[in-house]
């Protein structure tokens, strides 16, 4: 009898042993869910297709999930032109591939129950992102860790919408994401050490360059980008220098491949307006993120960049 306890307490001891050194393993993601193939959500996707995971793409529509998935396929084509420049038969074997990883869902709900990572790149609202992750961490596995491509909402009050705040994070990819190496992992205070390595192995997986920072406004790159643009603005509304010799500056002086004015329409007025608003309400007395009256004015009138044809330049 006492020999049967000892071999029943080893034994235990060592599956719960062998339990905690799985517990404590890292997640390698095969399988990924992207929920919202807009701009981001859609590079996402191609390169985590690309790179041989098992990818659904979630969003409204059939209507929106067919642009998306257009929209892939032509990046895929220009990537693989520089790619396999040399190649042309492994170009089409690599897009056939990257398109047999990809699928597309308008239910988000049956999808996610047997996947390993769901990143979340939905409309940038703090209600709609709750209530998404709230509803899906109902339906997710056990060991499915969240993230969301937010660029200026807390990654932890995201989580609190969900009972996985240690399987929660931030992988913050940027725009457009084919071209662009870098994606900031972000970790909340609550974020597991596991989660956070399985994100930034992830991030390397699909073939870009991961920097980590804690969840604060902006983190890296927006929080020196915005206030600079913002500045860039102020400089402009006091008349010290024309938008134009803003720009020419900035690029033969500093090195930087756009202007500061390029890069507001490139990105969006709407969405840096929408930015800096946020921020001005956590710091109200952060001179850096004060509201500008003629971002303000521009927005107002619809001119939001390139994609409406005005901002502060005209596209035809
Ligand atoms: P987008 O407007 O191009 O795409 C958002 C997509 O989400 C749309 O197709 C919309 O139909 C879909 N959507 C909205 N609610 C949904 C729901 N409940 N379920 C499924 N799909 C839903 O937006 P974009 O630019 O791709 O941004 C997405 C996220 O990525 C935002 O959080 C944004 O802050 C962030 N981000 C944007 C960058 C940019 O340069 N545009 C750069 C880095 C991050």
């Amino acid at each position: 009898m006492a020999f049967a306890t000892r071999h029943f307490v080893r034994t235990a001891a060592s599956s719960s042993s062998a339990a905690a050194t799985a517990a404590a393993k890292k997640l390698v993601v095969k399988h990924v869910t992207v929920i919202g193939g807009g701009l981001m959500g859609a590079g996402i996707a191609q390169v985590a297709a690309a790179s041989g995971h098992t990818v659904v793409l979630v969003d409204q529509s059939d209507e929106i999930l067919k642009k998306s998935t257009k929209g892939i396929e032509e990046s895929l084509k220009r990537v693989t032109k520089k790619k396999f420049a040399d190649k042309p038969e492994a170009g089409a074997e690599f897009i056939e591939k990257t398109l047999k990883n990809l699928s597309t869902s308008t239910d988000a709900v049956a999808v996610v129950h047997s996947t390993d990572l769901v990143i979340e790149a939905i409309v940038e609202n703090q209600e709609i992102k709750n209530e998404l992750f709230k509803r899906l961490d109902k339906f997710a596995p056990e060991h499915t860790i969240f993230a969301s491509n937010t660029s200026s909402l807390q990654i932890t009050q995201l989580a609190n919408s969900t009972t996985r705040q240690d399987r929660f994070g931030g992988l913050h990819f940027f725009n457009p994401v084919p071209m662009m190496k870098l994606v900031e992992v972000i970790k909340t205070p609550m974020t597991s050490q596991k989660t956070f390595e399985s994100l930034v192995d992830f991030s390397k997986a699909v073939g870009k360059s991961p920097v980590s920072c804690k969840d604060t406004p902006g983190f890296i790159v927006n929080r020196l980008l915005v206030p600079y643009m913002m500045e860039a603005v102020r400089l402009f509304e006091r008349g010290d220098a024309s938008k134009e010799d803003i720009d020419v500056a900035m690029k033969l002086g500093a090195g930087y491949p756009m202007g500061p004015f390029e890069l507001l329409d490139y990105v969006g007025l709407d969405t840096s307006k929408y930015i800096i608003d946020g921020w001005h309400s956590l710091e109200p007395n952060n001179p850096l993120f004060a509201p500008s009256p003629l971002l303000n004015k521009l927005v107002q009138e619809k001119k939001l960049g390139k994609k409406t044809g005005e901002g502060f330049y005209k596209y035809k």
